[in-house]
């Protein structure tokens, strides 16, 4: 086999270690002599969360479903000190941040998961504005419950809007009893065959291409064979939904987040049209929309002008039978029901490859100085398992990639299902667009197609690329890019 140090023909280069001397120095090249420092308590623990009239045993941090938002600015320190009460190990990825490796939370990789009873403290600078969750990266448990938005504000942004509202989407399995190391399990001894699915809560798209339109949706065919118990926007059911108040005219941004294991969503709201502004946190040029989708692991910003009423925010369940909902109150009205379908989902959506980053943002143009082709796959000789290059996650051998470099990765999609792919530590621009491709760290890869995407190796140390359908990267979708 060959080493990642001499794959790059350097025979003395060594990976790069997440606790290495490289990785504090690029800590130190980030931070700002006087930078503040934001501190926060996180609390792993059972917890029996109240979906709207649904109490569900799970787990969650400090008791919350979503778990407490942080809010930082761009610069900043976060101190986060973990408490873990659950009874398995628990981590803290800190999703789409350019952090420091040894921060970024990722099991046999960068940490060992903290115990239980234990404690773990993540400090690291945010470098980037945006809009960003974090999780744990142990298993299933990003499912259970343990996630929570991450807002980091820009004190330099022009204010483009009124206010704002935080908006995330979850797909929710019915709590422990039917939880999602039971799923995961069953699905493992039971296997499953290429075309179909058939199985609930497994999820995915089948099949078909094309963008939106009635029928099937742009990730596939609308197979409806996926019922879950529920689908939830800030924790809610929609027939208890979260409310967000404003006032008529208002100009809204809505920071839509998917931690959700296995659903797409195509978000609208019913009556207006959006103007989306960033995609995974970095600004794009604005365009409207009817509606948006999101792959687990993505997030919008969208900014829309609200008229005077109840209007339903509608997250719909991609490829599934179901939804959930929130509601915009600026007036009196009365509230629409749960089953609410605006028209605006039934057109056309924007998909990320037609975005265009803005021109700050912007990869300098170049070639790729090294490619990786992920080949992403299935194993059906026998077991639920999903590859990167014909191998699980326990049989990878990490990709090397080097300081300096600019790297392109090609997804090579040869399944019937979408894959949101994720890239921890950079973010990519994805190839195309003239150049000016969108920076994202989360891009849908769709049945039997190729996407190609170009990053800069600036942040070194030991870093994951994978499936963000918690089910696929957990059963073996999943590999490590490793830096020297
Ligand atoms: Cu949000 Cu490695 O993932
Ligand atoms: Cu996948």
């Amino acid at each position: 086999t060959v080493t990642a140090a001499q794959a790059c023909g350097a025979p003395n280069a060594e990976p790069v270690r997440p606790g290495s001397r490289a990785v504090r120095e690029a800590e130190r090249a980030r931070r700002a002599p006087n930078a503040p420092v934001v501190s926060k308590e996180l609390l792993a623990k059972p917890s029996e969360v109240d979906l709207g009239g649904i109490r569900v045993p799970t787990w969650t941090f400090d008791d919350r479903l979503p778990g407490p938002e942080i809010r930082v600015r761009r610069g900043d320190v976060l101190r986060a000190d973990l408490r873990n009460t659950v009874p398995e190990g628990v981590t803290i990825h800190w999703h789409g941040i350019a952090l420091r490796n040894d921060m970024d939370g990722v099991p046999a990789v960068t940490q060992e998961p903290v115990a239980p009873g234990e404690r773990f403290r993540y400090e690291f600078t945010v470098p980037d504005a945006g809009t960003y969750f974090f999780h744990s990266h142990v298993g299933m448990q990003l499912d259970r419950g343990l996630y929570a938005p991450l807002i980091v504000e820009d004190p330099d942004e022009p204010g483009r809007y009124d206010d704002e509202v935080v908006l995330v989407l979850d797909d929710w399995l019915d709590g422990v009893s039917a939880g999602p190391e039971a799923q995961l399990a069953e699905l493992r001894r039971e296997g499953m065959s290429m075309g179909g699915m058939g199985h609930g809560g497994t999820g995915g798209m089948q099949g078909g291409e094309g963008h939106g339109g009635a029928g099937g949706g742009p990730l596939g065919a609308d197979t409806g064979d996926v019922d879950y118990p529920h689908y939830l926007i800030n924790g809610r059911i929609p027939s208890a939904p979260f409310v967000a108040d404003a006032r008529p005219g208002q100009r809204l941004r809505l920071r839509l987040i998917n931690p959700g294991a296995d659903t797409a969503f195509r978000v609208a709201v019913g009556g207006h049209r959006m103007t989306v502004t960033h995609t995974d946190g970095f600004p794009i040029e604005p365009v409207e929309t009817d509606s948006v989708l999101l792959g687990m692991g993505e997030r919008y910003d969208v900014l829309v002008t609200v008229g005077d009423g109840v209007f339903p925010i509608v997250a719909s369940a991609e490829g599934k039978r179901g939804q959930a909902m929130a509601l915009i109150r600026t007036g009196s009205g009365t509230a629409p029901p749960a089953t609410v379908r605006p028209r605006e989902l039934a057109s056309r959506t924007r998909m990320a490859e037609e975005l265009r980053a803005t021109e700050p943002v912007r990869l300098r143009p170049g070639e790729p100085d090294r490619t990786h082709t992920l080949k992403l796959g299935m194993d059906s000789s026998a077991k639920y398992r999903w590859t990167i290059n014909d191998r699980t996650f326990d049989q990878r051998e990490p990709m090397p990639i080097r300081r300096g470099e600019r790297v392109r990765l090609r997804f090579v999609n040869t399944t019937m299902m979408f894959h949101p792919m994720h890239l921890h530590g950079h973010t990519f621009q994805l190839v195309g667009g003239r150049g000016a491709g969108a920076r994202k760290d989360t891009v849908i890869v769709r049945p039997l197609e190729t996407v190609e995407v170009d990053f800069q190796v600036d942040n070194p140390g030991q870093w994951l690329v994978h499936c963000h359908n918690t089910y696929h990267g957990e059963s073996g979708m999943m590999t490590v890019l490793s830096c020297v």
